[in-house]
């Protein structure tokens, strides 16, 4: 008879169904994702030009790991391992790697030369003062969500189901993002963002200035209707 301090009946017990389609032949479809180009963006109010070529590079580098974590997971899952300690800790990376390259995409993409002015009487101002009452009081939390302790990031998210709209904070890149909701304004409070350019405790002079650069016409294409 077969006891459960019996390692093979162990085994058994935990056999998965699944574990015979490891076995097979499998090949997963990719197609690796292309670095977007911001080389565009100059001459930004208080944002130097030297700050945001640094910056391209790390956003570069999130790119290039999204691809390489693809890659390794399909390898590991084509050889029959998806199984496996390395298989689960590459996917537990992956959370980072991509909204860490897609988080810099909506941030960079919500800004512009010269700014522009967000206007009261626009889809998304009228949207703003109809939640938060006005857009000063909303401009405010946003402001004092990205002044918060840690590196992260504050992001203005619209709930697809409710379609209101919401202020967050983003620690790192993956913990805070809610499933579904939609980046409409995203700004990056990594120190890396501004220190060439502002000491750390001057964060909300950097925030200022990310300000004095949104593209609000960009912004508001992303939200819906
Ligand atoms: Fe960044």
């Amino acid at each position: 008879m077969q006891s459960i301090y019996d390692i093979n009946y162990v085994y058994e017990a935990l056999h998965f169904p699944y574990q015979e389609m490891d076995m097979q032949q499998t090949k997963i479809a990719y197609t690796a994702y292309k670095e977007q180009d911001f080389s565009h963006l100059k001459n930004l109010a208080g944002i130097s030009d030297k700050t945001l070529e640094i910056h391209f590079g790390l956003y570069a580098g999130y790119v290039k790991n999204t691809n390489l974590l693809n890659e390794k997971i399909i390898e590991l899952t084509e050889q029959g391992k998806s199984g496996t300690p390395e298989y689960a800790e590459l996917k537990r990376r992956y959370g980072f790697e991509y909204n860490g390259m897609r988080l810099h995409e909506y941030y960079f993409g919500n800004m512009k030369a010269g700014g522009s002015e967000l206007k009261p009487d626009s889809a998304l101002g009228k949207k703003l003062s109809e939640v938060y009452s006005s857009i000063d009081v909303w401009k405010n939390d946003f402001a004092k969500v990205g002044a918060m302790r840690g590196v992260g990031w504050a992001v203005l998210f619209q709930d697809p189901i409710t379609k209101t709209l919401s202020n967050h904070w983003i620690t790192l890149h993956e913990e805070g993002n809610i499933a579904g909701f939609v980046p409409i304004l995203v700004m990056d409070v990594w120190e890396h963002a501004f220190l060439l350019d502002y000491k750390p405790v001057d964060r909300p002079k950097y925030i200022e200035a990310f300000f004095a650069n949104v593209d609000w016409e960009a912004v508001e294409k992303r939200l819906l209707k």
